[in-house]
């Protein structure tokens, strides 16, 4: 069944554990993601972002969702909106059907001007008052995400922070965070702790406490009844990278956040874990691979077929690895 961010994660919190949010913009990832949750047991959060409503098309994604919650009744949904720019977008994807939306007014109106506060609480307070007058719950962000490694903002997030904001703006104030959730009432809050968006988050192996993980604990004491999200949690397989090196692919070295760090986090209060680029690089390795092996093979079905099975085991170890396994 389809249900809000705010009543999964209230769960998630009651019982200490964390549920991965898979963006989703095909029906490969989609058949995934619920394969993996039904054979964990696991609750489900699927987000589509900007990017995904320009290639499926929002009605296509909309009913992509309904038709998994169709197919597996027992296994309870959250269709969430990723980064909202507007209180349109917002407005829209309400109106759609989805139960729950991330206003992101982390980069000020024009999306490149970081800390403006009051751009950023006015526009959020607007959606939450839309939002939970239908029902809808609300994700909010605040901090600037970056890697506290290369000091950049990372590739999605559209601004070049390097050299414009210090290691410690690119980290959520505390005090700002319970400022923030008393002025707009969001039920989550993405923060920034170290992690950035995309593939390329550190270029060497991470050591030791790659997160600002004394910063999630902080917060999350502050304001212990609004859910924390991390950004930018892909782990980046190296496994897979070196699949799709292996069969023809060109990328280089890179490293993300190791399930580790995110385990950590969700012991201070980390709920709600953002993950599409493994999703791609399991997706691009398996059908690199597959083609590879039968290059007479024509039917997209079989290479799509491999692409679902090597998400699917993404899935089921991050379902396991956070938790949130067996408590669908
Ligand atoms: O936050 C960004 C997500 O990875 C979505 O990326 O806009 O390319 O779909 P996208
Ligand atoms: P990754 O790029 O680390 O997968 O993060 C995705 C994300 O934060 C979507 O909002
Ligand atoms: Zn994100």
């Amino acid at each position: 069944a389809l249900i809000s961010l705010r009543q999964m994660l209230d769960h998630a919190a009651e019982q200490s554990y964390g549920i991965p949010a898979f963006n989703v913009n095909n029906l490969e990832q989609m058949r995934a993601i619920m394969l993996a949750a039904d054979k964990t047991n696991s609750p489900v959060i699927v987000q589509a972002s900007a990017g995904a409503r320009k290639y499926a098309g929002a009605p296509f994604l909309r009913h992509l969702i309904l038709a998994a919650v169709e197919e597996f009744p027992h296994i309870p949904v959250v269709m969430h909106q990723d980064h909202g720019t507007s209180l349109g977008v917002c407005q829209r994807s309400i109106q759609l059907g989805f139960s729950s939306v991330m206003m992101d007014g982390s980069l000020g109106e024009d999306g490149k001007t970081p800390m403006d506060y009051d751009y950023n609480m006015n526009v959020t307070r607007k959606v939450v008052e839309i939002a939970h007058a239908c029902g809808v719950s609300v994700e909010g962000e605040l901090g600037c995400l970056g890697s506290l490694e290369t000091g950049t903002a990372g590739e999605e997030d559209g601004i070049g922070a390097e050299g414009i904001l210090t290691k410690e703006q690119m980290l959520t104030d505390p005090e700002e965070a319970a400022q923030f959730v008393r002025d707009t009432q969001v039920d989550a809050l993405a923060i920034a702790c170290g992690t950035s968006h995309g593939a390329y988050k550190f270029s060497r192996p991470p050591t030791g406490d790659i997160l600002a993980i004394d910063r999630i604990k902080a917060i999350h004491q502050r304001i212990p009844d609004t859910h924390l999200v991390m950004h930018g949690s892909s782990s980046v397989p190296q496994d897979w990278l070196a699949i799709i090196n292996e069969f023809g692919g060109k990328i280089p070295e890179t490293y993300g956040v190791p399930v580790e760090q995110i385990q950590q986090g969700i012991k201070y209060g980390v709920r709600k874990i953002n993950i599409d680029t493994d999703l791609r690089l399991a997706s691009t390795g398996a059908i690199r691979r597959y083609l590879a092996h039968h290059p007479a093979e024509f039917d997209p079905r079989k290479y799509f077929q491999a692409s679902v099975e090597a998400m699917m085991e993404v899935c089921i170890n991050r379902y396991e690895a956070f938790g949130s396994a067996g408590n669908a």
